[in-house]
């Protein structure tokens, strides 16, 4: 599938360790920065549409608020039940301090 890189935040916008929720061309993204690097993943939870982007980071894992299932970040695997299906992860660029995301890619 072709490129589809839109800008969705400043990298200035996402403190290392923290998540940040943005709505961008009907999607709802949470944009995690593990250790400098920024992860996009869509926000819902496959479980039962949970907002991930609420949920706790720890290093590559998110786990969701709700019922507390996990996702890898950098592919969107499930870590932990209750979700049974991974979430939709996307290919990441830093250009010009701008966070660009391929909404046309799906990395899993
Ligand atoms: S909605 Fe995310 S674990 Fe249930």
């Amino acid at each position: 599938m072709a490129d589809n890189f839109v800008k969705v935040a400043k990298v200035t916008e996402i403190p290392a360790g923290e998540v940040r929720v943005y709505n961008v061309d009907g999607a709802r993204l949470a944009l995690c920065n593990v250790g400098g690097q920024i992860f996009a993943i869509d926000d819902t939870c496959t479980h039962d549409d949970g907002p991930l982007g609420s949920g706790f980071l720890d290093g590559h894992a998110i786990e969701c608020p709700r019922h507390g299932a996990q996702f890898d970040v950098r592919t969107g695997r499930v870590l932990k039940m209750p979700a049974a299906f991974p979430v939709r992860s996307y290919t990441v660029q830093i250009k010009d301090g701008d966070v660009l995301v391929d909404l046309g890619d799906e990395t899993t």
